[in-house]
């Protein structure tokens, strides 16, 4: 189990998070592109609306800037009786705080929500370089990952 940080805090993400640095975490993993504090209102609702599908997470430092970020999103099946998976997304921990054991941390976070929400497995897509990484968060190799973007 990871234990944070000192004053360091982990939490569902907020409307205000905006004015955090939420998105400069995010840019340590993609392209984010400029999104203003409307579009982002108007995203966090719609994702808000969807609270038994949706848990997105935070970590934050003792100034309660964020640091690190992690989604779960619980897709329903038919198959497996009705069966949940948890898809988990958008890992990221800003690039001074790597290797202190948050990303671990947000993954032990996920994971958890995904067993009591009643998840029989999470799944998630990475590149070759962040292997390692989920390994020691207990994932393994399974399958092959396959894109069509458009
Ligand atoms: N390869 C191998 N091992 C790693 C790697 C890696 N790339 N990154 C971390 N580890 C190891 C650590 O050494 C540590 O091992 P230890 O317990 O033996 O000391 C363990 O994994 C836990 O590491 P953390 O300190 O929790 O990792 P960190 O907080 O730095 O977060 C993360 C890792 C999220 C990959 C971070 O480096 C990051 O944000 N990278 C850029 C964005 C990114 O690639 N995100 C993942 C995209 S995939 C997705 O979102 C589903």
């Amino acid at each position: 189990i990871a234990i944070l940080p000192t004053d360091y805090t982990i939490r569902p993400l907020r409307r205000s998070d905006f004015n955090r640095g939420y998105l400069d975490v995010l840019r340590v993993l993609t392209t984010v592109g400029e999104i203003s504090e409307e579009q982002w209102n108007a995203r966090f609702d719609w994702i808000a609306s969807r609270n038994d599908e949706y848990y997105m997470l935070v970590i934050c430092d003792g100034d309660d800037r964020v640091v690190g970020t992690g989604s779960l999103i619980v897709e329903r099946k038919f198959i497996h009786s009705l069966g949940l998976v948890g898809h988990i997304e958008d890992i990221a921990v800003e690039k001074n705080q790597q290797g202190k054991k948050l990303g671990l941390r947000i993954i032990q976070a996920l994971d958890f929500v995904a067993a009591q929400v009643g998840c029989y497995k999470s799944i998630l897509d990475c590149s070759e370089v962040n292997e390692g990484f989920y390994i020691k968060c207990g994932f393994k190799r399974a399958g092959l990952e396959m894109a069509h973007y458009y």
